[in-house]
């Protein structure tokens, strides 16, 4: 028996008429490794691009497509799946489904027996990202996530279209992680985290800056995973360019000092702080007023001034979280650094990644060697928002232990 937190569930997985349903094949292999069990329902559009054969081999029961058909109806039909459902997952999900869905219709037994059920709705989009980004899609999404329906992706980059942008089904693994965060709510409900991304800028003069590669979205898939996991979630963005999660508390800063008070400001009474953000170790003594002219330099030195270390400070300090995680960015001797910060800063948990030639910051994918005081794990090469939630369900097992020997 899988020790997934799928296991046992039963999932309804709804397909529907786009190009990526043939990845919905390789997402019910893997909720099945998971110990899901599945049974499929597909729209009559979805038959035109995966066939019920292959889905029905790889559930391991027949796939129910039509409404009126006695033999379907009397086998499983769509009030005794929407009872038998623990959650319905629609992948991919078309603008279409998305559209009827908000409808409320029930003019097919996919929408039906969404009508019919009292489980809770997860929906994976694939469109064309034009689709995807029209008013009226994101209205209708809206309207779906104001009725708690959970959203899981949509991914961007290629598309079966030719075109590039938003509107790509996440990978079948990636689905997986969303649906365990989702299907094993509340694990940290009532609990407040903090969490810090992006990069900080230094001031040179008013149009110049210290700052690094960091783009944010780590930190931002933590706060997103938190959230999800059922967290109060306050997010500290150094300056970045991307939207912020749903459900998510976010203060804006752009300097090391002004991210250290920040975090000083709202750090008491959180039970886990996450320290994502790559914040710069040096900052100009002074910064000039004005803007520093090429003319009146034939070289010119910047003297540095350490800036001081937020999660030590949060670490050692009076208010300290229950559980403090950093993360460690390194070129190389990733695992032995990342052990030696572990024990320095005094944290309970350590991500160590590399950086360097397209790996770690910029990038959409990273691994992750996740270290604490008597164990560790890799978390391999995987699209951020997945990872960031395999990490998360790694900081939620080590927080409750260690409550747990502090309660005992
Ligand atoms: O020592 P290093 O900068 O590699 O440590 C990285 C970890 O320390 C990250 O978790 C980062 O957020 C945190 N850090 C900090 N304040 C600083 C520098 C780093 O909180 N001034």
């Amino acid at each position: 028996m899988s020790d997934s937190p799928l296991a046992g569930k039963q999932i309804v997985v709804g397909v529907s008429g786009s190009i990526a349903a043939y990845k919905s094949a390789d997402l019910i292999r893997r909720l099945r490794d998971e110990g899901v069990e599945v049974r499929v329902v597909m729209t009559q559009g979805a038959t035109e691009f995966i066939t019920p054969l292959t889905l029905q081999s790889l559930s391991g029961h027949p796939v129910a497509i039509e409404l009126l058909d006695a033999d379907q109806e009397s086998a499983m039909g769509h009030i005794a799946l929407a009872r038998w459902a623990d959650w319905i997952l629609i992948a991919p999900a078309s603008a279409d489904t998305i559209a009827r869905l908000v409808q409320g219709r029930a003019d097919d037994l996919l929408m039906a027996l969404c009508l019919a059920s009292e489980a809770p709705i997860a929906v994976a989009p694939a469109m064309n990202n034009k689709m995807w980004s029209n008013p009226a899609t994101q209205d209708n999404l809206n309207q779906l996530r104001q009725r708690g329906v959970q959203l899981i992706g949509p991914g961007s980059g290629d598309q079966a279209c030719g075109e590039q942008g938003e509107g790509r089904l996440l990978e079948p693994l990636d689905i997986v992680a969303a649906m365990k965060q989702l299907a094993v709510p509340g694990l940290l409900q009532g609990r407040h985290v903090l969490i810090t991304a992006g990069p900080t800028y230094e001031p040179i003069d008013p149009v110049r800056f210290i700052g690094n590669r960091s783009s944010g979205k780590m930190g931002f898939a933590m706060a997103q995973a938190a959230q999800q996991a059922g967290a109060e979630v306050t997010l500290i963005a150094g300056p970045v360019a991307l939207s912020t999660p749903s459900g998510v508390r976010r203060v804006d800063v752009e300097t090391a000092e002004q991210m250290r008070e920040a975090v000083l400001r709202s750090v008491a009474g959180k039970a886990i702080f996450i320290s994502c953000a790559a914040v710069s170790d040096f900052r100009p003594l002074s910064s000039e007023s004005e803007k520093i002219k090429k003319a009146t330099h034939d070289t010119l030195m910047l003297e540095l001034a350490p800036t001081v270390d937020i999660v030590s400070e949060v670490a050692t300090g009076d208010n300290r979280p229950d559980f403090v995680v950093g993360f460690a960015a390194e070129t190389r001797h990733v695992a032995d650094y990342a052990r030696d910060k572990l024990k320095r800063k005094k944290l309970d948990m350590i991500a160590a990644n590399e950086v360097g030639e397209g790996k770690g910051f910029a990038a959409d994918d990273n691994a992750l060697q996740v270290i604490w005081a008597d164990g560790s794990q890799t978390l391999p090469l995987a699209p951020k928002p997945q990872l960031a939630r395999d990490l998360m369900t790694l900081i939620i097992r080590q927080f409750d232990a260690k409550n747990s020997t502090e309660n005992s």
